[in-house]
């Protein structure tokens, strides 16, 4: 194959033609859109790092579910804005907490359309960390325990997925035990298994109203610059039967997305992130980059790199897209 016999241009002469050599497709299937719902009524405040993007209390969320289930997306991921918060992040495992409240008037109108937790603390706690604080630092074991509560109460209101962001060894297995324990062995858990401490989630702590009051999250999530460590967390959560593993963010981690696809078999997930979005709309706003084309790449380019799903805020942008 040289030039000049071989011309790799003839595959690309014609749109027909490169819809017929195209390797790699994004479809409404793959999305999932997050949502903030927020304690109260009537409320829906645009949250301002992420245009487009709302903090809004139960009717608007299950208004929002209503037009995202029109549009194909198959699911979505709650994260909660609690009335109070305090130490223990009591609202996040609380029978009458803003999820579980969500969770069941999702589910009252949409029974099909798949409802997916975040199961964290940091929402949900006064200090804004991922678990409990003993001696300055989030103590790993006794979060557990909240984490399991937190999870089995999302099950319990009609979650369909259950998904651990907090980066505590040993959470996906203490969850399992837990549902399983409680009738919900047919409930997945989806792991954020390779969650870095990142700068990109700027946006999202504002969104949750969850930056850490004092310290930072690196004693529990990555090193950015690790790769093999992304192996031993993705393996120890295949060992833990986790059913989904996450690699969040997406953008600047497409070799460990790669990585993971090549060397596990469960389905992967890429969570593109609140600053990657908000990178986007605020280069589109000021006129220097093509809004929907830059979308698209980016997220075509994060199945190319081996996510099966990607958690996006621009999912109903994109569904609107993909119909044309
Ligand atoms: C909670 C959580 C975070 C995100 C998802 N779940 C924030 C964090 O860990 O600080 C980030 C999502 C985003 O930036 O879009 N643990
Ligand atoms: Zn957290």
């Amino acid at each position: 194959m040289y030039f000049p016999e071989y011309r790799a241009r003839r595959l690309r002469r014609n749109e027909n033609i490169r819809r017929m050599v195209r390797e790699t497709h994004l479809r409404v299937e793959d999305l999932i859109y997050p949502l903030f719902s927020a304690f109260g009524k009537g409320v829906r405040k645009e949250i301002p790092s992420m245009p487009g993007i709302y903090q809004q209390s139960i009717e608007h969320i299950v208004q929002e579910c209503r037009e995202v289930r029109a549009e194909g997306i198959p699911a979505v991921i709650l994260f909660g804005l609690p009335e109070t918060k305090d130490p223990m992040g009591q609202d996040a495992y609380s029978e009458t907490g803003i999820i579980q409240e969500t969770i069941r008037a999702i589910k009252k109108e949409l029974p099909d359309l798949t409802v997916i937790t975040d199961v964290c603390l940091c929402e949900y706690t006064d200090h804004g960390h991922c678990g409990v604080i003993r001696d300055g630092d989030v103590d790993n074991d006794e979060t557990l325990r909240l984490l399991a509560a937190e999870a089995l109460s999302h099950a319990r209101a009609g979650a369909d997925i259950v998904a651990p962001s907090d980066m505590m060894d040993g959470r996906v297995a203490a969850i399992r035990e837990i549902l399983d324990a409680n009738g919900f062995s047919h409930i997945p858990v989806m792991s954020y298994a390779v969650k870095y401490a990142s700068a990109y989630y700027g946006p999202f702590r504002d969104a949750a109203d969850s930056t850490p009051q004092f310290g930072d999250r690196r004693s529990y999530q990555m090193d950015p610059a690790n790769r093999r460590e992304a192996f031993r967390e993705a393996a120890l959560d295949v060992q833990e039967c986790a059913d989904f593993l996450m690699v969040k963010p997406a953008l600047a981690y497409l070799d460990i997305l790669r990585d993971l696809k090549e060397r596990y078999d469960l389905p992967l997930v890429a969570y593109n992130v609140s600053g990657e979005y908000s990178m986007i709309k605020a280069a589109s706003q000021a006129g220097w980059i093509d809004h929907d084309r830059v979308m698209m790449e980016t997220l075509v380019g994060m199945k190319r790199a081996g996510a099966d799903l990607i958690i996006t805020y621009h999912a109903r942008e994109a569904a609107r897209l993909l119909r044309g």
